[in-house]
């Protein structure tokens, strides 16, 4: 009996150190798994990133073969918003040009370094004759101007790629002399100036138009100026009041009605309130047609309606209406002289900031092809060009 209880004893003993040693071990190679486990975990997920990164790169490499390039592409920064159409020739419908100009940033304050620019627009039949002076004139201030050319449909430009106008044009519509079209036009030069954020002036000007100083006074004269030059004045006779149609009321009523030169410049504020407008351009459209000349009437009365505080009432270029007729003078080969330009600058006198001044025109108008020799001659004496 007792000899039985000693083997069962034992028996429970051995059990016992049995169970002991399995209770060590077991704890021991659970860790051991749990290590190897997490160690391959780590590995898998580190080759995995430098995968996806790799591939990622290869992606956008071959988009932007920069190899200064970081593996995120342009489309993540500021520069997506703020660069400039690359290319102005584009398929985009007046429709839809219009409606993406009048973006509008509502924060004032720049969070990149802006440049403001002057956009100069050319509205011109086909070639500009005057070319090489303008090309002159915009050397070395690339930071601060941009160009664009309205001509007609049919005109193929094909300026040598040493031009500032190279590569200037934008679609274009027919245009008719006097008619609706002629604003269509304007708007669509200002509308497409727009969808660069740099330009903050715009300037319309002809293919028969000069300037008359050098860029840097232009560029002063007019970042400077507390106003846009958009001519503005009541002409009481029949080429003024006299093409007034009263069924432009209630939105132009007569004594709204204003004439004035079709050369402007405006800022980008007012450049906005141009091509957005739906309100008066209807009743434009409709009666003010030739012998009411709508380009003569339509923006200054708008403008002069909407914002006269900001308007200069004068416009900077320069023509010489001295002779009578329906269209101004044009100047040739002929007339080119210093005593020409004297005379020009001579009889000056306007108020710039509320202060009066002897410097009123910056362009003038109208020079023929022929007088382009001459221009280049006199440039640098006359103009400090
Ligand atoms: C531009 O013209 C003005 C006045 O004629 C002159 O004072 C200035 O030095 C000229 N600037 C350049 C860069 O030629
Ligand atoms: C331009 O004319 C408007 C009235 O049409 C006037 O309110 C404004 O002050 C004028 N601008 C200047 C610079 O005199």
């Amino acid at each position: 009996m007792q000899s039985r209880m000693l083997a069962m004893e034992e028996g429970k003993d051995q059990a016992t150190v049995i169970r002991t040693n399995i209770s060590r071990t077991l704890p021991l190679r659970l860790l051991l798994f749990c290590l190897l486990f997490a160690v391959m975990a780590v590995g898998l997920s580190i080759i995995c990133m430098y995968s996806v990164r790799f591939f990622i790169f290869q992606q956008t490499s071959t988009v932007t073969p920069s190899s200064l390039h970081p593996w995120f592409d342009e489309s993540d920064t500021i520069e997506r918003w703020i660069r400039p159409p690359a290319n102005l020739w584009h398929s985009i419908s007046d429709t839809e040009l219009l409606w993406r100009a009048s973006f509008v940033p509502k924060i004032k304050e720049y969070p990149f370094l802006r440049v403001p620019k002057i956009a100069f627009m050319f509205l011109t039949k086909g070639p500009l004759p005057l070319a090489p002076l303008w090309d002159r004139f915009f050397e070395g201030n690339q930071r601060h101007y941009s160009i664009y050319v309205h001509a007609l449909p049919s005109y193929i430009a094909g300026y040598p790629e040493s031009s500032v106008f190279h590569g200037r044009q934008i679609p274009s519509q027919m245009v008719e002399w006097g008619k609706m079209s002629m604003c269509e036009a304007e708007r669509r030069l200002l509308a497409n100036a727009l969808l660069d954020i740099s330009n903050e002036w715009f300037v319309l000007l002809s293919e028969s138009c000069i300037p008359l100083f050098n860029f840097s006074l232009i560029y002063h004269y007019i970042s400077r100026s507390e106003h846009s030059f958009m001519e503005s004045y009541d002409d009481p006779g029949p080429y003024g009041r006299g093409r007034y149609d009263s069924r432009m009321e209630p939105e132009v009523q007569l004594s709204q009605w204003r004439k004035g030169s079709q050369w402007f410049e405006v800022n980008r504020r007012l450049a906005v309130d141009i091509i957005e407008d739906i309100k008066y351009y209807p009743k434009f459209k409709e009666f003010c047609q030739p012998a009411c000349y709508v380009d003569e009437h339509y923006f200054t009365t708008m403008l002069t309606i909407q914002v006269p505080q900001l308007l200069a009432n004068r416009t900077l270029t320069w023509t010489d209406w001295s002779r009578g007729g329906a269209h101004p003078a044009t100047f040739g080969k002929d007339d080119m002289s210093e005593a020409f330009f004297q005379r020009i600058f001579e009889g000056q006198a306007c108020l710039y900031n509320g202060q009066p001044t002897t410097v009123c025109f910056l362009f003038a108008r109208k020079f023929a092809p022929s007088a382009l020799d001459p221009l280049l001659e006199l440039a640098s004496r006359v103009f400090g060009i």
